[in-house]
């Protein structure tokens, strides 16, 4: 349009509708309410406002055109408070708590994340490594997959002894194939003794926590795997006296309290006189497992010298030291991985 022959309604209309596409572009690009704060000054600021500068326009309007300019200046001062609350909520916290999205149903139940946590074998083979290192013992550790030396031979377990049979262990074919003599998964971690002492010379003090397999069907107390702690000790002058005090000392941090033990005269090939050691908790003994000075032929099945040396072994089953400290019935229950059980721990 021709400036020259514009109306002063005209360019109030003109002027109108460029303060509107400014106003509407300052609040939609605006990125923080510090930004929106700014363009409501210049917009519509009661004093300098741009709004104000058109509205004073008014005045010039002849009278047959007021009521047209008038509704057009509600019309873009609506669109511009529009805007200006449009790019307000865009930034307001407060409107995201005020206005949920419709979506969203407060009333579901929420998902947590869970933590992860140690199965309780673990936990409690932590914590015997924990007590015995106290004691004195460091961990000793053995392959789970043995030959017949260090499972039975070197222990004094002769090749007809009843312990070798098949029915008693898992003997791998394939395996003993490939390596040329028969290995099978160890059945106790008496293996680790042996281990131990091929490599080192006394004094010795250790304890070996491991898996041990056997083909038992499983039932509330047996499981075809489960794990021990051997203990091993050899030095001078070792005694009973000496395994029964270690015993003692270990239940007694075990279980937390000074608990009384006992040992009853056992057998078990590598160890003369053997022994089966029970301690006595809650109103009963329980027995925790075989124990013995070790025999003479499995020193000498290592090099060692029989006449300086003396020592004491012991076996302990950790799935029953577990299950008594937590009122656990059903050693089956350790291997199911039903994190409803296992999340108690
Ligand atoms: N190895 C035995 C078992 O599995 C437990 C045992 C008994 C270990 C006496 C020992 C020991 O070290 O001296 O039944």
């Amino acid at each position: 349009m021709n400036p020259e022959t514009m109306t002063p309604l005209d360019s109030y209309l003109r002027d109108l509708d460029l303060l509107l596409a400014d106003a509407q572009q300052a609040f939609n690009s605006a990125t923080n309410l510090q930004e929106v704060e700014e363009a409501r000054v210049e917009f519509l600021g009661a004093k300098s406002g741009r709004f104000k500068a058109v509205q004073k326009q008014l005045g010039q309007i002849p009278g047959e055109s007021k009521p047209v300019a008038g509704q057009n200046l509600n019309r873009v001062k609506n669109d511009i408070q529009a805007a200006l609350d449009n790019a307000k909520q865009r930034f307001s916290t407060e409107s995201f708590r005020g206005q949920p999205d419709p979506t969203f149903d407060r009333t579901l139940p929420g998902s947590t994340r869970r933590l992860g946590r140690l199965h309780p074998i673990t936990q409690t083979i932590n914590e015997l490594m924990d007590i015995m290192g106290r004691l004195g013992f460091s961990p000793a550790f053995g392959p789970e997959v043995e030959d017949e030396r260090h499972n039975f031979e070197a222990l004094n377990i002769p090749a007809d002894h009843p312990a070798r049979d098949p029915l008693e262990n898992f003997y791998l074919s394939v395996a003993s194939q490939q390596h040329g003599n028969t290995s099978l998964l160890r059945s106790q971690t008496s293996t680790v003794q042996i281990r131990v002492m091929e490599k080192s010379q006394p004094p010795i003090r250790v304890i070996s926590l491991g898996r041990v397999y056997r083909p038992d069907t499983a039932d509330p107390t047996h499981y075809p795997m489960f794990h021990q702690m051997e203990g091993l000790m050899v030095d001078r002058n070792v005694t009973l006296a000496t395994l029964k005090t270690v015993l003692k000392l270990f239940a007694t941090n075990y279980l937390g309290e000074s608990v009384p033990v006992r040992i009853r005269p056992s057998f078990f090939p590598f160890t003369e006189p053997s022994v089966e050691a029970d301690y006595f908790w809650n109103g009963k003994w329980t027995e925790f497992g075989g124990a013995g000075i070790v025999d003479p032929n499995v020193f000498k099945a290592v090099g060692y010298d029989t006449e300086q040396f003396t020592g004491f072994a012991f076996g302990l089953g950790v799935e029953r030291l577990c299950m008594i400290r937590h009122g656990i019935t059903d050693i089956r229950d350790m291997y199911t991985n039903d994190v409803r059980f296992l999340r108690q721990f």
